[in-house]
């Protein structure tokens, strides 16, 4: 991302101008290079430090066939969590083998897609989902590699809706009360379960390495005591996602090298103290892939100011695209896009379109002054951005383009009115009179005259 000698953001050597008049807004942008350039990082820092390693892109951060296609391309696995990540995957050419299939409540259905597959990783999260599991292979007489996802009752600072590790939490298998180890024992005595090895995932937008060090000492004290009840060798450690990103200037980002030689260093050393042999390190970050190489470009349609009180620059979008900001009070920053040089000399909030009070984007962002048919570009939302979408209002929504060294091509459209009623049906008895006969009728409208 830059700004031209104009003053005008460009992004992939793109012209947010042109991007905005040729796939209208509001639009997600996404900055091809920057992605696959994160992907190479990921890799490069944790085989600096570890020989075995293997790096899987957790898709429900943005999940489209083409951003499939672009992790495979950058020799990642991919993660999904339910039928519709793993449908887009297999459509996208994704090997199955290169998949991870996660989720706390993962339908027979889904379950049987993955069997039928041939799916990489089943990451079992219940005692339930083990037994269903091993009924499915079972029918279909066809393999599941198996890791177990522990909940490693560690405590990692992020929003609390984030927040995975924890002991009251839905996700995992608990060590302390034995579900876990119930849980190996299950599959180390089913026919066609393999055990691979055990999962761990902490939480989300995590920007210190400390909590990934704690979670990482007790899962191969876990690793070690599965050894030594059953003399049976885990042979993968996944260690989740959860790297943090840069919402704001300001923001410090996460150490990606200090991460590889910390967490390596206590699989080493944990692996020599318990005499095991050395496992394969799995990560599956979502957001540090994808995150800051999202932009949204929205249109400003007015300008509502409430003198000493609040100045409103109202935008062409809001909490159907970004709900980020409702759910966890996510913060964020804006650029005047068209006008990227001017000085910012007001405070205002960036409200959006929809029908709730709550609906901001940003508040108090430090702004030039902006005006109707400005171009706003809000940073950093390629992450949970386009994957949590919705249509509240009946808003289509946005198109995602990925560009790159001047391109710009369209990896989804924009919903149309069409799209919206797509699924609709009226019922046949709702049908059988003309609308016009029925319903309330406006009072008659006055005489302008
Ligand atoms: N692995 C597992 C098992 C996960 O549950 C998640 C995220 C990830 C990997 C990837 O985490 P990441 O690297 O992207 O932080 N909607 C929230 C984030 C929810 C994360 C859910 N799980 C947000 O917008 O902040």
């Amino acid at each position: 991302m830059q700004i031209t000698g104009d003053g005008e953001l460009e992004i992939g050597g793109c012209r947010i101008t042109r991007l905005a008049r040729d796939f209208g807004t509001p639009l997600h942008i996404m900055d091809e290079e920057m992605m696959r350039s994160n992907c190479r990082d990921i890799r490069t820092s944790l085989h600096q430090h570890y020989p075995k390693v293997f790096v899987a892109y957790a898709s429900k951060a943005f999940c489209t066939l083409a951003m499939c296609r672009l992790i495979h391309e950058e020799s990642l696995g991919l993660d999904v969590c339910s039928g519709g990540e793993l449908f887009t995957a297999l459509e996208a050419g994704i090997p199955p083998e290169n998949i991870l299939f996660h989720g706390n409540c993962k339908t027979p259905r889904e379950i049987e897609m993955g069997v039928r597959v041939g799916i990489g990783r089943f990451i079992v999260d219940n005692l339930d989902e083990l037994d269903l599991l091993s009924e499915i292979s079972r029918k279909f007489r066809r393999r599941a590699h198996v890791q177990i996802r522990l909940n490693p009752g560690v405590e990692a600072h992020t929003h609390h809706y984030i927040q995975t590790g924890l002991i009251d939490s839905k996700f995992g298998l608990g060590i302390t009360d034995g579900q876990a180890m119930k849980a190996v024992e299950r599959v180390l005595g089913s026919e066609y379960l393999v055990l691979e090895g055990v999962h761990s995932h902490i939480g989300s937008q995590i920007l210190t390495v400390e909590p990934y060090v704690l979670a990482t000492q007790v899962v191969m004290s876990f690793v070690g005591d599965v050894k030594e009840k059953y003399g049976y060798s885990l042979r993968e450690v996944n260690l989740g996602g959860g790297f943090g990103v840069r919402y704001k200037a300001a923001d410090t980002g996460f150490s990606l090298d200090e991460y590889a030689e910390r967490v390596s260093r206590v699989v080493r050393e944990s692996c020599h103290i318990q005499r095991l042999d050395l496992p394969c390190i799995m990560v599956e970050p979502g957001r540090y892939i994808v995150g800051e190489a999202g932009t949204t470009l929205y249109t400003v349609c007015g300008i509502k100011d409430i003198p000493g009180v609040r100045k409103y620059v109202m935008v062409d979008g809001g909490m159907s695209e970004n709900p980020r900001v409702t759910l966890y009070q996510a913060e964020y920053e804006a650029i005047l896009a068209n006008r990227a040089l001017e000085e910012s000399t007001e405070t205002v909030s960036i409200a959006g379109k929809h029908c709730e009070e709550g609906d901001m984007l940003i508040v108090d962002a430090k702004m030039p002054q902006a005006k109707p048919g400005d171009t706003l570009a809000i940073l950093t939302t390629g992450a949970y951005h386009y994957s949590m979408a919705s249509n509240y209002n009946r808003y289509p929504r946005p198109a995602v383009i990925f560009v790159r060294a001047g391109l710009a091509d369209v990896v989804v459209e924009r919903e149309s009115y069409a799209n919206l009623l797509a699924r609709d049906r009226i019922p046949a008895r709702l049908v059988q009179t003309d609308a016009r006969d029925i319903g309330p009728h406006l009072p008659a409208a006055g005489n302008p005259g």
